[in-house]
């Protein structure tokens, strides 16, 4: 397994170290919904600061289109930074502006600044070089801690290693380390429990996992649409009928190479009375024209909680029912405690990603003994997805390219 440089290869003292970091994180009405984001780039930025190098963050946050869009500043996430630090964090009001290079100028050993919302600029996400140069040109080093945002080919994440040294900070050398283990080289036998309400969002994934998993379990609407391809009926449940002979092509796939799909065998099942849910569980065959699938059942979670005692590794994403609306919440909260007592006993290796996914394996209490909950969305599934992701791909090329000059664990001569 190639290794990515890291910060274990680089000597940072009195350098200005450009840390490209996903500062993405939740927010409603100004407040930070989950700082999970923040909380794991500290490893990062303490070793640099403790290293007595200039650290500037550099991030961007939602979707401004290229424009300035006040409500989209970083400000706030700087002072939740600085708290979490226990550190000023200086604050640019642009990114590669006057702003910028002023600050990055006053910055001292042992100080830290972040710049303005990246995206503000058009050239950030058109990946142009002209942008990634001038970003730059405000530092010595660059090291992308930011492995959620790595699946984009933007400036900041791919173009910028084209101009400086690079490296991963810890944050993305964890999380690709994690995903090589549970994805690239598991330990066998190994199943992906995989839900959510489309399959056209999640047809690659599933297609890729099909043809390296040996359990496939399937959830919410995209278990419907397969339970629909086997000639089963779903009631009125979230289904996508148009994608019932791409599922049969996923099972007919799966089966060549060895991959047992595994569907409810139970479900729970309600129905909507004004404001109130009658819910009821029933085999495959009752499902009324009326009811929708919101659970698996209990038969079902025996199942699968036996699949589990055989396997060594698991990857999650999606919950398998509708999770927000108790007491849909069961199927999932059983089968993520059953792998977390499993991986506790060092049974496992468990990994699960997306935010959706870490938040209800979080609320069942399961997720702080899974082995790795990654802090990406995007860039989880498109690894599932078995693509390449820009931006950790730029780091093992830069590991061929990277200038001696810093490339150092020791101070120069
Ligand atoms: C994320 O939250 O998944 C990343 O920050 C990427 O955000 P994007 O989907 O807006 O590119």
């Amino acid at each position: 397994m190639q290794n990515l440089p890291t910060l274990d290869d680089v000597y940072v003292q009195g350098k200005t170290v450009l840390v490209r970091a996903d500062l993405n994180v939740p927010m409603k009405e100004g407040k930070i919904l989950d700082s999970s984001r923040i909380g794991r780039l500290l490893p990062t930025l303490e070793e640099l600061l403790q290293k007595g190098a200039k650290v500037v963050v550099l991030s961007h946050f939602g979707r401004p289109d290229g424009k300035v869009v006040p409500q989209l500043t970083l400000r706030p996430l700087g002072e939740a930074l600085a708290h979490a630090l226990n550190q000023h964090v200086f604050f640019a009001g642009d990114s590669i502006g006057e702003h910028a290079h002023a600050m990055v100028s006053f910055l001292k050993a042992g100080e830290i600044c972040l710049l303005e919302n990246l995206r503000f600029d058009p050239r950030e996400e058109k990946n142009d070089p002209a942008f990634a140069a001038k970003l730059a040109q405000l530092g010595d080093i660059y090291m992308n801690d930011g492995f959620s945002v790595s699946h984009r080919a933007h400036a900041s994440v791919e173009g910028i290693t084209r101009f400086l040294p690079s490296y991963a900070g810890r944050l993305m050398r964890e999380e690709v380390a994690a995903l090589q283990q549970s994805l690239d080289h598991p330990q066998k036998p190994i199943l992906a429990c995989v839900a959510g309400s489309k399959i056209s969002t999640k047809l690659d994934l599933l297609k890729n996992l099909a043809s390296k998993m040996d359990y496939l379990v399937l959830g919410g609407g995209i278990a419907n649409t397969f339970l629909l391809a086997r000639g089963i009926s779903v009631g009125s449940s979230l289904v996508e009928k148009t994608m019932t002979s791409l599922a049969q092509e996923i099972e007919e796939e799966a089966q060549k190479q060895g991959c047992t799909i595994v569907l409810p065998l139970d479900v729970v099942v309600a129905m909507e009375h004004g404001t109130s849910l009658f819910h009821q569980t029933l085999g495959l065959d009752d499902i009324q024209s009326n009811q929708k699938i919101f659970d698996i059942g209990p038969e079902s979670r025996r199942f699968i909680k036996d699949l589990l005692k055989q396997v060594k590794t698991v990857i999650w994403n999606g919950p398998l029912g509708v999770f927000e609306r108790p007491p849909f919440d069961e199927g999932t909260s059983d089968i993520a405690l059953e792998v977390a007592r499993l991986t506790r006993q060092g049974h496992l290796f468990s990994i699960a990603g997306g935010g959706e996914t870490v938040a209800a394996l979080n609320s069942s209490g399961a997720g702080k003994d899974f082995s790795y909950l990654s802090t990406a969305g995007g860039a989880f599934l498109e690894w599932l997805e078995g693509k390449t992701l820009p931006g950790v791909k730029a780091l093992f090329d830069a590991s061929r390219v990277t200038s001696k000059a810093v490339n150092r664990t020791s101070p120069p001569d």
